[in-house]
């Protein structure tokens, strides 16, 4: 058995590669067939109820004013109610039909509950759940005092997804509804400094796409990865409990470039309304995988290479990690 393993273990993989270099045109054919027949399908969101978390800052934002010019119906989720109220305003004059804002922590299956009953109550259906809260950070892992810290980016960056998909799950059946996820390209491109926010991602993909095959059809799911894309999640903000926001001191010093957010979010509101399985920004970012795959060894020297020259790193400051700074 281990002969026959050994011997494919040198076959299959050259031989897949030439395959596929042969079948690529084939493919990109059907890719292209495939987005054509989908261009002339765009679902409609007039009048179609959409749920965001996360909408009261970043893409979440921006996907709510993506909406908003296609006259759905919104109901954005996030704790901070006074950023909801403005995102709304805003939303309202692009074109929003009707908006409603809860302030909610996606964390808590019961504030879950509630905002999904909440809508059902008010309009009676749910077309799209689009989870877009998060946390990110920018620390290297061995330099955590604090580890009470660890269990927040699995809980918002996971659960904080999967708990308001359970209870929406049932009326996405109904309406044949969708759930759009935002997850990263840190979820298999190892990143440093980002690794339980990493970790979290690749869960949360993993999830999903075990999802997808259990509801078979009826609920669609849209999956977007992107890079670096200028937001405050590059400001490393957290809220604890009672309300009081906080930043690890040295993020606050990371300049919050990137992507255009705008774009971005135009780009998954585009993708889900298409049926688009994924939403990749940028898609070439893709061709890592297969050196992921088949040279491990090249694609994390190169890493090393880009992101820390003169093999030294930088020490990030102990003070955001040991505990957030209150500002
Ligand atoms: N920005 C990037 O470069 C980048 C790259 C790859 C992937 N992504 C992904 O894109 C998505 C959006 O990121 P972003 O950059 O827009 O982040 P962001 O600006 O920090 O927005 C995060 C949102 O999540 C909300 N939130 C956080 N914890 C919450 C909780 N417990 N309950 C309810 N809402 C909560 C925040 O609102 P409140 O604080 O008001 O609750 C905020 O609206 C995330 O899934 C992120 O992982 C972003």
């Amino acid at each position: 058995m281990s002969f026959i393993n050994s011997v494919l273990n040198w076959v299959v993989p050259p031989a897949s590669l030439v395959m596929l270099a042969c079948s690529w045109p084939a493919l990109c054919f059907i890719n292209t067939c495939e987005w054509l027949y989908k261009s002339f399908f765009i679902e409609d969101m007039e009048d179609k109820v959409v749920i965001i978390t996360g909408a009261s800052s970043g893409i979440g934002e921006q996907i709510a004013y993506e909406y908003a010019k296609r006259k759905a119906i919104l109901v954005l989720i996030a704790r901070r109610e006074h950023r909801l109220r403005g995102v709304s305003e805003k939303a309202r004059y692009i074109g929003a039909k009707r908006v409603l804002i809860m302030a909610a922590d996606v964390v808590k299956e019961d504030d879950c509950r509630r905002f999904v009953n909440e809508t059902i109550n008010y309009f009676g259906r749910v077309d799209h759940l689009v989870n877009s809260a998060s946390l990110g950070h920018t620390f290297y892992f061995e330099e955590v005092g604090d580890t009470s810290v660890f269990p927040h980016f699995l809980d918002i960056n996971f659960w904080g997804n999967v708990y308001p998909t359970y209870v929406a799950l049932p009326y996405l059946r109904q309406s044949n509804g969708r759930v759009v996820v935002n997850a990263a390209v840190e979820s298999w491109l190892p990143l440093p400094r980002m690794s339980l926010y990493a970790a979290a991602k690749a869960a949360l993909v993993s999830f999903y796409e075990s999802l997808r095959f259990e509801v078979n059809g009826e609920v669609g799911i849209t999956i977007a990865s992107h890079g670096w894309i200028g937001s405050e999640m590059s400001r490393g903000q957290f809220m604890l409990e009672d309300g009081a926001e906080m930043q690890w001191k040295e993020e606050r010093e990371v300049n919050g470039t990137g992507g255009p957010v705008e774009d971005y979010a135009k780009m998954i509101v585009s993708g889900a309304c298409r049926g688009h399985q994924y939403v990749k920004y940028p898609s070439w970012y893709d061709i890592f995988l297969l050196y992921r795959m088949f040279a491990p060894g090249i694609l994390n020297w190169a890493l090393r290479m880009l992101l820390a020259p003169n093999g030294s790193r930088s020490r990030t400051s102990l003070v955001g990690t040991r505990r957030p700074a209150l500002i």
